[in-house]
């Protein structure tokens, strides 16, 4: 299937398993069904408008964090009622495209943007309807790049503040409060920090009751890890044994924004070798994919398994596979045990998530194709970008 895929597409290109985003999606739902629920895939992970279609289809939410997820979720079908919206820097085009659309939730996240949401809710006759995104200060074992809900990050509102900020926006007339939010970061692997998270935002929906304030709805936001090498893979069983019980007697919906455990393990960059290198004594592969295609090992020393698609008898090297990108940060894996030569095809596994959405041009070269494979079928989602592409947008000096 690979060589026909690469002979089809081309390589460098990002394929994606259109079963194993379904079934992603219906493990969250299954652990949480037994409560009024909704999952607001977290768009940023991967926004191919085939991705968002999937999961629209199968009656998703979806979290956003700018103008143009809010664009790409309408535009592949999604229920702007079951949209949230995140991000600590929302400008105001943004807000009102999404007041327009008739998004369910803005989190918000601080007083500033509680009165700048109000007043252009106010600017064109409407009721925002609002939660509070919480810091619950809670730290987590992940890159520090991607943890957020310490108070030393830019997220959130801290809890400290939070009865007050409520008691501001009950006061202002275009505002509907309706929920409680907050997200710890990413690639967390226990259900712990989210029970201790719950109990903190469920403490505060009590003190609210007691000021008259109902929230109907709290948001434990995303995070759930997958296994790229030897982290656990998220438990929803666990997760789901620890926080139902607390919404119990409650009459209050669940939220949460999984982004990388529905998408990253159903997607594999496809490479193909370029050339092997043997210098001062080590190995390099050379292949067709860099660091534009995928940053995370150069970004955060990300580990992604590299697996040939055809396995060739002989022995085995340790390799450093690197790209063709002119800087020594440009690698996708460092010794990896492996067989190859010349033209032979490699996956870059557990891709899906935070691949494709943060590839460049980097290097002037033209991102990549993306493919959905769903069975025996393979449609083409996002066409590889042509030399035309890279320079389309840009204007030369008059003569
Ligand atoms: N909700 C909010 C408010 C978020 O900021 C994020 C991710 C999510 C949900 C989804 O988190 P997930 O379930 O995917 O872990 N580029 C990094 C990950 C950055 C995550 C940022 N926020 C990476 O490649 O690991």
């Amino acid at each position: 299937m690979w060589n026909e895929l690469a002979q089809q597409y081309g390589t460098p290109c990002y394929v994606y398993d259109k079963k194993l985003i379904e079934k992603n999606w219906t493990a969250f739902f299954h652990t949480f069904e037994s409560i009024p629920h909704q999952i607001c895939y977290a768009v940023k992970a991967n926004s191919n408008l085939a991705v968002l279609q999937v999961l629209a289809k199968l009656g998703s939410g979806f979290d956003i964090v700018s103008g143009g997820e809010l664009a790409r979720v309408l535009k592949a079908g999604g229920d702007p009622k079951k949209i949230v919206f995140s991000g600590v820097g929302k400008q105001d085009h943004e807000i009102l495209s999404a007041l327009k659309a008739g998004i369910g939730c803005f989190n918000v996240e601080s007083q500033f943007e509680l009165g700048q949401i109000n007043q252009l809710a106010k600017s064109v006759g409407m009721v925002a309807p609002i939660a509070l995104r919480i810091n619950p200060d809670i730290p987590i074992k992940s890159h520090r790049y991607i943890a957020t809900g310490l108070k030393e990050n830019k997220f959130g509102i801290p809890i400290e503040e939070a009865l007050f900020l409520y008691l501001y926006a009950k006061n202002l007339p275009h505002l509907s409060i309706v929920g409680i939010a907050c997200h710890l970061g990413s690639q967390i692997q226990d259900a712990e920090p989210y029970l201790i998270a719950l109990k903190k935002l469920l403490g505060l929906v009590d003190e609210l009751a007691k000021k008259n304030i109902r929230i109907t709805q709290c948001d434990i936001g995303g995070g759930y890890s997958v296994k790229y090498h030897d982290e656990q893979s998220f438990d929803l069983h666990k997760l789901g044994k620890v926080i139902l019980p607390e919404f119990k007697n409650r009459n209050l919906k669940l939220l949460v924004e999984p982004g990388r455990a529905i998408v990253a393990d159903s997607g594999v960059l496809l490479t193909k070798v370029i050339s092997t290198k043997v210098q001062s004594g080590k190995n390099f592969v050379i292949v067709d994919a860099a660091m534009n295609d995928l940053i995370r090992p150069a970004l955060y020393e990300a580990y992604h398994d590299i697996v040939p698609c055809n396995k060739r008898k002989g022995e085995e090297k340790e390799y450093d596979v690197v790209g063709p990108v002119c800087e020594t940060g440009d690698f996708l894996g460092h010794h990896r045990k492996l067989c190859v030569e010349k033209n032979d095809l490699l996956m870059i596994m557990n891709t899906g998530a935070y691949g494709f959405v943060m590839s460049s041009n980097y290097n002037s070269r033209p991102r990549c194709a993306e493919v959905m494979v769903d069975g025996e079928k393979s449609y083409l989602v996002r066409a590889r970008e042509t030399l035309e592409n890279l320079w389309e947008n840009e204007i030369c000096l008059p003569e």
